[in-house]
Parts: C-alpha cells; structure tokens; sequence
C-alpha cells in the first residue's frame, strides 16, 4: 500500500474529529531532540512546561501514607470531600471566594478539567474568544467540541494582554466562552485586578458569556498579587476558575486539577467525567491533600527560584541582538519576538519562520525550544527557565552563538 492510499484510508477509518485535530507541533522537535540525545550529543531541553523540582518530600509522604491507610478504591467522581474541602479551604484562603464542595469538581490535570468545562458549555458553531498567545490545548479542545475558536491577539508592546476594547471588539451574539490564563502560558503575563474589572464590565453586559479562568500558574507570580476574575460577584456564576497542582506544588506526574463553578456547572461536569474517566487516581488526590493541607510555603520557595531563573535569563537575552523581550511577571516562560531572524541564512539552512529557527538552534546550538505558532504567535519562540542556572546559562551562550552565524 502506498503512503498516500495508507493515509486515505486511516482518514476513513479515523472520525473527523480526530483527523481534523492538529498534532502536537512539538513532537518533531521532541522526537529530534531524542535522536541527537541518543548519538550522545548534550541537548539542553528548555522546551518542556514543567517545573523542574521534585515533588516536596511532605506530599510524597501523604501519597505513602494514603496507600498503607488502603486509599485503593474508586473515588467519587468529583473527587474526595475531604479533598474538595480542603480546596474550598484555599480559595477562600488565597482567592477571597466562597464556594461549597459542590462547586468544585477535582479532575485528571486541569488539562481535564478545562475539557469537561468546554464539553459542558460549548455547541457546534459556538465562538470561543482565546486570549492569544494561548496554551496549545485550548483551541483544539474548543474544535472538539466542535466550536469555533476566535483568537485575540495581544501586542508585545502591552506584554502580549489584550486590552478590553479587544475583548469588547470580538464579542458577538454567538460567543458563548472566553479562555485565558493568567499567568499566562507562553507569555507569563498577568492580569492585573484594574484589567479584569473592565473585562467584568464588559461581560456583564453579556449574560450569555461564560469564562474560564486559568489560574493553573498561579502560586508562580512575581507581581505579589494575584487576582480571580470569579472575584467580581455580578459574573461569578458565569466563571470557571481552573487551577490544580502542577506548576505551583510541582506535581505534573501526579494528574490533579480542579475547577470551582456555580453548581449547574460543576454537576455538568461530574457527569461528564463520570462517562470517561470517573474520579482521579486515589493515592494522587490523598497526595494533593496533603500539599494544600501544607500550605503555600514550598511553592514560595520554588516561585523565588523562578524569579531569579527570569532574570539572569532576561540578562543574558539582552545581550543578544535581534531578540525582543519583555519582562514575563509569571509562569516559567519567556516569549519572546525572533522575527529578525527570518530570511536569514547560515550555510545551507534558511530560517523562515519561527520553526525553522526553533530547528535550526536545536541542530546547531542543541537546545530545544518551542516554536510560537502552535501558541498563536508564529513570530516568537518559547524558552522555559524551569532549569539550573548553569544549564540557563550554557543554553544562553550557545544560542547567542548560533544566532550570530545567522545573516
Ligand atoms: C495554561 C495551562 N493550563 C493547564 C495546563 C494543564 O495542567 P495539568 O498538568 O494540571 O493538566 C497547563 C499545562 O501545561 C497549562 O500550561
């Protein structure tokens, strides 16, 4: 069979919605970087979305402890009470918001909290306005559902935030759902309280909106404050605040996450998780617990060493010409412009666009990023700092090197 008959015939085989789905634009990266790792070439990988620490040692204990005490069976589908209480514990500890256990539902990752989410809200042909630069999953999760993602784009110039006169811009009687995440990921910008008053301003005036609200990089803010939009009592109801424990308690293996929404919501998505994955792993949610039951103090000391990481990253970055930064107030991310680079050549290889370049310094300098179009942003490339100083620093100095031979 040929390559292309094999091909037409998995497109018949496959659903349109999984053709249609586009694949993760960091698997050839990824896959070259294993390729170069394996022929014993020291790849410094930059391009992962995760923290670089180890879980702290008091939630691993709580997960040990969980398995001797017998936390072996199903769960309830929405997650352990005394799980969801301790999370309604800490909105209204960190978040200054009143919910009930009802409100929360605990799910496999925030990854699956925001599916259930757009699963539950979204219909075929709906707008789904995505604050862009935006986490890859949120377009194609929104295509599942058969919706119609409406990105609006942020400039640089505004740290990559889109302003309320955007938002306002891009509303029309078929939007139903707004996503964004604030940290935000790739750009690590912040949404200030004065910003998200005049997208509640605006949104009042649209009660067929709803909103979710990504604070999954919360406790990874350099600003010192960090504000929920559910905090605006006149649209709460109409907002879905994710967040869970990956980034902040350094927790990605581990799959816990959560929403907080008004109760129709909340239930709509307890039924639809209870249909495909039912509740989360035991042991992890037990693990959680214990994370949020030890406060915020790991997570501080963990966001420190991101802020120190930022800056001597910011720092190196200025001194290479062509690169345009801004200064990220979150996450681990930094986002910045390479499109000087385009239409540059050093021996045989071109660089057109950001993936080329992406591929270019993964070759030349063996650092692996990833490229902006797959976070809507096909002019930028993403840089995670979630890495020791020294390999930062290493990365820096062969990137600038490589970027040089450029012309
Ligand atoms: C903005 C954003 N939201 C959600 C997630 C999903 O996190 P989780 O590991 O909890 O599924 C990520 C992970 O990269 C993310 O960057």
């Amino acid at each position: 069979m040929s390559f292309q008959e094999m091909i037409t015939s998995q497109q018949k085989t496959l659903s349109d919605r999984i053709t249609s789905l586009a694949e993760s634009q960091t698997i050839a990266m990824a896959k070259k970087a294993r390729e170069l790792a394996a022929k014993g070439v020291d790849v410094i990988n930059l391009s992962f979305g995760e923290p670089d620490f180890q879980t702290p040692q008091y939630i691993k204990d709580a997960a040990k402890k969980a398995i001797d005490d017998g936390y072996t069976f199903y769960t309830p589908v929405a997650g352990y009470p005394e799980l969801r209480k301790a999370i309604v514990e800490k909105l209204r500890r960190d978040n200054g918001l009143e919910y009930g256990p009802e409100n929360i539902v605990v799910s496999t990752g925030a990854k699956q909290s925001i599916a259930n989410a757009v699963m539950c809200l979204v219909n075929p042909g709906d707008e789904v306005i995505i604050v862009s630069p935006y986490w890859v999953s949120y377009e194609e999760v929104v295509k599942l559902a058969e919706g119609i993602p409406v990105p609006v784009r942020g400039s640089l110039e505004n740290d990559y935030k889109i302003t309320a006169q955007q938002l306002e811009d891009a509303i029309t009687s078929n939007t139903k759902l707004v996503m964004y995440s604030s940290p935000c990921n790739p750009t690590g910008s912040v949404f200030t309280k004065e910003e998200l008053a005049a997208f509640a301003a605006i949104l009042e005036k649209h009660p067929q909106i709803h909103v979710i609200a990504d604070e999954i990089y919360e406790y990874i803010n350099f600003t010192g404050e960090h504000y929920s939009l559910a905090r605006f009592e006149s649209i709460k109801d109409r907002v879905i605040t994710v967040n869970g424990f990956s980034k902040g308690y350094a927790m990605t293996g581990w799959r816990v996450g959560y929403i907080a929404a008004h109760k129709d919501i909340a239930e709509a998505c307890d039924k639809m998780q209870s249909q495909i994955t039912s509740g989360t792993c035991s042991i992890a949610q037990k693990a959680a617990q214990g994370a949020l039951e030890g406060g915020r103090g790991s997570a501080e000391e963990m966001s420190a060493s991101y802020l120190r990481r930022r800056d001597l990253v910011l720092g190196l970055m200025k001194d290479i010409p062509g690169i345009k930064t801004y200064v990220p107030q979150g996450a681990f991310y930094i986002f910045p412009d390479v499109s000087e680079f385009f239409g540059k050549s050093a021996g045989d290889t071109v660089i057109q666009n950001a993936n080329d370049l992406a591929m270019y310094l993964l070759n030349d300098a063996h650092v692996s990023l990833v490229e902006g179009g797959a976070f809507g942003a096909p002019e930028c490339i993403r840089f995670s700092f979630a890495a020791s100083d020294a390999k930062l620093i290493e990365a820096l100095e062969r990137i600038k090197a490589s970027l040089a031979k450029l012309s």
